[in-house]
């Protein structure tokens, strides 16, 4: 398995390209089951959960044609109507073909997404919004067995906003028959990016970015051509590699939009941000301890807590960072207190007291967003760390040690043993 090594102590200078949201492209590639196609999708980031979702639409009967910065996808008829476990474990968002396979084809056979490193995380809203539209469900070998003649437009309300569960919930409502109402629907702007797409095949969908939603159902949908939205979390990542190394980088082809509660957090611990239409601007200057909360949209995002708490425990004094999202989404503190951090972890807080600097040492990630704090925090620890396992970091940055070294990181991928 690759590593990833990284000499510490460098400040980060130059202009960096941000890549397509991994979270829109995902379910906007799912969507293109729901009609015939063809789609030309641009700014396709070039990620391994990205890949994963493509070669399982090709085994269900997509033909999808690589193109520079995206891809063409057409899906004349479904071939193969199940998502196993084999491709399942490996990326849970494979759970969003299920809404448009049961809209397309009147049946779907997807495993059951397992837990992963940051919490059970389960998918029975997914299942109840999908009942209440009238399919039947069954779950049988960590199978979900789901048939519906056709779908009846139903009104749900989630219990729980969550990102997923909208976006199939959606997808699956945009061929019911009549109309679906989501009530405290999520809100994140990859949602909005989906039905942004979904409209433009011919979709009836109104308030998505809100908590209500209302989906007209529609005979069929038709292909479109669409560029999927810039990467919020992979600016915000990059955004604090600037805080941390006290740089100044230029991050193009960002929607500061959509960036509202990263930003607001990081003038807060001192650095200088300025904003263009499609680019911010971060010059690193102190670090002060600031506490943070993840909240659902427009909040903190959760996907960015890791890498806050890299910062924080480089801050000058003591900060409480609260997860709210998911349950155990604390795995690389422990790593972090390997590199020297001050951490004291409290059910769903962590305590942090700056230290004046880190050292660098071996981790191990755990996850997608703790591959990204480990990496923040090697950039600035003395001395080298190794980054281990960094498949979880492939899956959702793209050649993210090229576009770290083009602005003066010293950090390469070694091709590893272990
Ligand atoms: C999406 O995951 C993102 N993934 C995650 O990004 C992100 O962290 C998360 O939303 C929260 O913003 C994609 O979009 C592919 P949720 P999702 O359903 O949809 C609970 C990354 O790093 N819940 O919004 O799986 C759940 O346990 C990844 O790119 C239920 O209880 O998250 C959690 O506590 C990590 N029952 C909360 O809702 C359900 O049926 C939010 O989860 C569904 C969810």
């Amino acid at each position: 398995m690759d590593k990833m090594i990284i000499q510490g102590g460098t400040s980060l200078n130059g202009e960096i390209q941000i890549s397509g949201a991994k979270n829109a492209a995902l379910p906007i590639l799912a969507a293109t089951l729901l009609s015939r196609g063809p789609n030309r999708l641009k700014n396709v980031p070039k990620l391994g959960d990205i890949t994963t979702l493509k070669r399982l639409l090709e085994k269900i009967g997509a033909n999808i044609s690589e193109e520079n910065d995206g891809c063409s996808i057409e899906v004349k008829s479904i071939e193969n109507n199940e998502a196993p476990y084999a491709w399942v474990k490996t990326m849970r968002a494979t759970i969003l073909v299920l809404g448009p396979l049961l809209a397309r084809c009147g049946e779907a056979h997807v495993s059951l997404p397992g837990g992963c490193a940051i919490g059970a995380r389960p998918i029975q809203l997914h299942l109840d919004g999908l009942e209440k539209m009238g399919a039947e469900i069954n779950i049988e070998h960590g199978m979900i067995h789901a048939k519906a003649t056709k779908l009846k437009g139903a009104v749900i309300h989630f219990e729980t906003q969550t990102v997923t569960g909208t976006e199939n919930l959606m997808m699956a409502a945009t061929l019911a028959e009549g109309t679906t109402t989501l009530g405290n629907a999520a809100c994140e702007p990859e949602i909005v990016d989906l039905a942004h797409f979904l409209n433009q095949c011919g979709a009836q969908i109104i308030g998505a970015g809100t908590e209500t939603i209302v989906i007209h159902g529609v005979k069929s949908l038709s292909g479109t051509n669409y560029e999927i939205m810039p990467d919020r979390i992979e600016a915000g990542t990059f955004m604090l590699a600037a805080s941390i190394t006290k740089g100044d980088l230029l991050l193009k082809k960002c929607n500061p939009a959509h960036m509202g509660s990263i930003i607001e957090k990081l003038k807060a611990t001192g650095s200088e941000i300025v904003i263009e239409k499609k680019s911010i601007r971060v010059i690193g200057k102190e670090i002060k301890a600031v506490d943070a909360k993840t909240l659902p949209y427009p909040g903190l995002p959760t996907d960015m807590q890791a890498q806050f708490m890299a910062l924080m425990s480089v801050s000058d004094g003591l900060s409480v960072v609260t997860e709210t999202i998911f349950e155990s989404r604390f795995t690389h503190c422990a790593e972090l207190q390997r590199m020297g951090a001050d951490i004291r972890l409290e059910g769903h807080h962590a305590v942090i007291k700056g230290v004046p600097h880190l050292s660098g040492a071996p981790v191990m990630a755990s996850d997608l967003r703790a591959s990204a704090c480990l990496i923040l925090a090697g950039l600035v620890a003395e001395g080298q760390t190794e980054v281990l396992r960094i498949y979880h970091l492939d899956r959702g940055y793209e050649s993210i040690e090229k576009k770290l070294s083009q602005v003066g990181a010293n950090i390469q991928r070694v091709k590893g043993d272990l």
